[in-house]
């Protein structure tokens, strides 16, 4: 699996923005090639609102819009509704914030998007029944240990918690989620951590991978390409679902994605034979 996966995640960091620029143009080449008639008649018509996922669907979802006249912050994959191509890589980020071995990246060049943003539930979990500290809200005991015990009102919210698809029954809410600051996640020594820096949070078990997407052979990044450019980095909880990574027909978590429509073919060719009969260079 691994074979696969990452030469795949390589080719993709390395050629995102070509390639989703390219498919753009094989799916949209008329209004691509005409921007101006597009945006005439855009201007003309009621602007029905485009929304599109990024990475993981229902939990990246962004709204399409115009940064300046004529130009999108994302354009979206007509077939399977995701993110193609961007305005603005930038648009929407914070800074990443400290991480261990990041420190020669200059200062606001590794950003972010906020996860927290993208959360129903968080502006709840560190108020009311979860805040843990004050005597009219605090929860009626806390929890005295880290074992599993049923969580039906958390599961009616979020149905992935019902059976929860992590570790192999060998993790529990509070091997991630702080005891009593409920709207922050917990590291190895009990203190939070941001639920905008979960790179810290998986890292503390998955080292490997917290080591290849630091370096840059996990995950994805926009933006600049120079090696300390800035770039937009894609943390854990934008690809996994942290309640479900076992899930999934591959036991990863991951649906089976629908393939974009092949490439437009050059111009003047009726159809792909050409590809059959090209001379492999000889060396
Ligand atoms: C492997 C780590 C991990 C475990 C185990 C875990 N969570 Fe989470 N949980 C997270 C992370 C990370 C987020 C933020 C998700 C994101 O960024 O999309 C989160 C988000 C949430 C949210 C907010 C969801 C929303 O959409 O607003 C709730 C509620 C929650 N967890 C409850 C629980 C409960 C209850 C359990 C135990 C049954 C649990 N979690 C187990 C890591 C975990
Ligand atoms: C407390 C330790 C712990 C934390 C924190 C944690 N994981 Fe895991 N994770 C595990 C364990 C244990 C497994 C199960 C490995 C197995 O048995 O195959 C697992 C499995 C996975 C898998 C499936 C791997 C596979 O090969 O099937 C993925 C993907 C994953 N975790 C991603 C994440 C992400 C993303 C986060 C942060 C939101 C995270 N994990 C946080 C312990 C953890
Ligand atoms: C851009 C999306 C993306 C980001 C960001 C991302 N991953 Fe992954 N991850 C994947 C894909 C795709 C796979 C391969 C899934 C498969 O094999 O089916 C994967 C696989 C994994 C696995 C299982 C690997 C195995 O051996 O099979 C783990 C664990 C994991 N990721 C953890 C992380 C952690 C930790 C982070 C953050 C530091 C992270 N991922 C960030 C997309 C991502």
């Amino acid at each position: 699996m691994k074979r696969i996966a990452i030469p795949a995640i390589v080719v993709a960091l390395l050629s995102g923005v070509l390639m989703t620029v390219l498919a753009q143009n094989t799916t949209k080449g008329a209004e691509a090639a005409a921007p101006a008639a597009a945006a005439a008649s855009a201007a003309a018509e009621p602007p029905a609102e485009v929304i599109c996922f990024e990475s993981r669907k229902g939990a990246t979802e962004v709204t399409q819009r115009e940064l300046k006249p004529g130009w999108p912050n994302v354009k979206c994959s007509p077939k399977t509704g995701a993110a193609l191509w961007y305005g603005d890589p930038y648009d929407g980020t914070v800074p990443m914030g400290k991480m261990p071995l990041m420190e020669g990246i200059p200062e606001g060049n590794a950003v972010v998007k906020p996860r927290t943003a993208k959360l129903n539930l968080y502006p709840m979990c560190g108020v009311a029944c979860h805040n843990g500290v004050g005597p009219t809200f605090s929860p009626p005991t806390l929890p005295k240990d880290k074992k599993p015990t049923a969580t039906p009102t958390m599961a009616a919210m979020v149905p992935d918690l019902a059976n929860l698809q992590h570790g192999r029954g060998r993790v529990w809410c509070l091997d991630c989620h702080h005891t009593t600051k409920r709207n922050m996640l917990v590291d190895h020594f009990g203190d939070p951590i941001s639920m905008d820096q979960p790179q810290l949070l998986c890292g503390k078990c998955h080292g490997d991978k917290l080591r290849d997407w630091r370096d840059g052979i996990h995950g994805k990044r926009i933006g600049d390409f120079t090696s300390t450019g800035k770039k937009r980095w894609f943390t854990c909880t934008e690809c996994h679902n942290p309640h479900n990574v076992q899930d999934g027909e591959r036991n990863k978590g991951f649906i089976q994605l629908e393939p974009e429509s092949p490439p437009q073919l050059p111009k003047g060719f009726t159809d792909a034979k050409f590809e059959l009969t090209h001379p492999i260079p000889q060396h």
